[in-house]
């Protein structure tokens, strides 16, 4: 069998975790050739560099350099850069993982692209099925849009398959498979733990807690941003909060004239991963609009409360740590006086996230490569007519 080619995509700050684990899989793996495309969504050495460093990987191959902007934008650009890449190189497979701008632009680009001998590369969607049922979320709009589009779905939790099968994605498309960005956090657990990152910050394990913020429903209301902060420096009260302030974030705050901290609410700069995991690891409780940090936290069995009223990930409620809070100042203090007043939670890993989900996934794609289902069919010419 020929190797096949395949482009792993990332643009933003989640997406390298997740991209790591299938990377390092993929490069052992004579029947595919792999290449790291990077869309430039998230670009700062904090928000990007410092990942690629931390995670083993190379410098990009394909580097789009797309940077910030509006929506459309900013998907537009990631959209007419990728179709270029993809006819220049013309991958076989081209793997989207979770729910950002540039998963959905590289989908689409994919799923419309038609090589000039006939042959048609296909799409595949990793972390796929996972709803919030919230349509004003951008990253709602991305998952249904992906996954409506993509040719294999790989899907973390049940809930994911459920739902996709809820929308109508045909059985043999979908792939329970575990959750990759798991497979990362516990190949580095070791590592973050022993780096003992809170010392930096003068503080002790189980001493603290940690919060980040940064989804545009929670940032981008001044009223809402304010009562946020507010419970953030009540809990500052009870024990120190590490805050690793989002680049979104930071300007909110700063139009707001709210960024002075005070020696219990610490600011810091947005972390590298093995520093912010290092942190997670030791902390308390943890408060968090992230999606990621929502399954981390289920993982490091320490206790999350999600700011946010509604989750896409259920599974880290029904199984892990994860209780959703809201954005209610008076919730969330009551949250993190119950928190305080239990034990630590005994860890309950959600079925499959056991560190070897990319290899299934790997394993899956070989056997549909070695089936023929990727080498792709010579379309016909009523096809080709109509996807030009
Ligand atoms: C994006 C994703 C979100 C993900 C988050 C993780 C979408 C729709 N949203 O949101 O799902 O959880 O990433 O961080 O794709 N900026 C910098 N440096 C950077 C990147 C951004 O300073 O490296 C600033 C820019 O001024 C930009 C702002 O941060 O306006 C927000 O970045 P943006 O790419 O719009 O989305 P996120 O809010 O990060």
């Amino acid at each position: 069998m020929p190797a096949h080619t395949i482009f792993l995509v990332g643009g933003a700050r989640p997406n390298w975790m997740k991209l790591a684990a299938l990377y390092h899989v993929l490069k052992g793996n004579s029947h595919f050739r792999v290449s790291l495309v990077h869309t430039g969504q998230h670009y700062d050495d904090k928000m990007a560099g410092s990942f690629f460093r931390d995670l083993g990987l190379p410098d990009p191959d394909v580097a789009l350099a797309v940077g910030s902007g509006d929506h459309g934008a900013q998907t537009a650009k990631i959209l007419e850069r990728f179709e270029e890449q993809l006819k220049r190189h013309e991958p076989d497979l081209v793997l989207v993982v979770g729910d950002v701008n540039s998963t959905i632009a590289c989908a689409l680009a994919t799923v419309k692209m038609l090589y000039p001998d006939g042959r048609r590369p296909k799409v595949v969607h990793v972390e796929a099925g996972l709803r919030s049922g919230d349509r004003t979320m951008p990253e709602e709009v991305n998952r249904v849009l992906t996954d409506a589009i993509s040719d294999y779905l790989f899907v973390t939790e049940q809930s994911g398959v459920d739902n996709l099968l809820r929308e109508g994605c045909a059985p043999g498309r979908i792939f329970l498979v575990g959750n990759v960005m798991i497979d990362t956090l516990l190949s580095q657990a070791a590592e973050a733990r022993q780096r003992a990152a809170w010392t930096r910050f003068g503080l002790k394990p189980e001493g603290y807690a940690v919060a980040t913020l940064h989804r545009p429903s929670n940032v981008d209301d001044d009223e809402r941003l304010s009562g946020l902060l507010r419970a953030l420096r009540a809990t500052s009260r009870r024990l120190p909060v590490l805050f690793p302030v989002h680049p979104r974030t930071r300007s909110r705050l700063a139009r707001l004239g709210l960024d002075e901290a005070d020696s219990r609410l610490i600011f810091c700069e947005p972390q590298p991963y093995v520093e912010f995991l290092s942190l997670l690891s030791a902390a308390r409780v943890v408060l968090t609009d992230s999606g990621g940090i929502q399954e981390e936290t289920t993982i490091l069995a320490v206790p999350c409360l999600t700011l946010r009223d509604n989750t896409e990930r259920p599974i880290t409620v029904t199984l892990g740590t994860n209780r959703l809070i809201g954005s209610d100042p008076v919730s969330i203090m009551n949250a993190v006086e119950q928190v305080l007043a239990a034990p630590m939670p005994a860890p309950a890993p959600p079925p499959l996230w056991d560190g070897a989900a990319a290899e299934r996934i790997v394993a899956i794609l070989e056997g549909l490569a070695r089936s023929g289902a990727v080498m792709q069919e010579p379309a016909s010419s009523a096809l080709a007519a109509t996807r030009v």
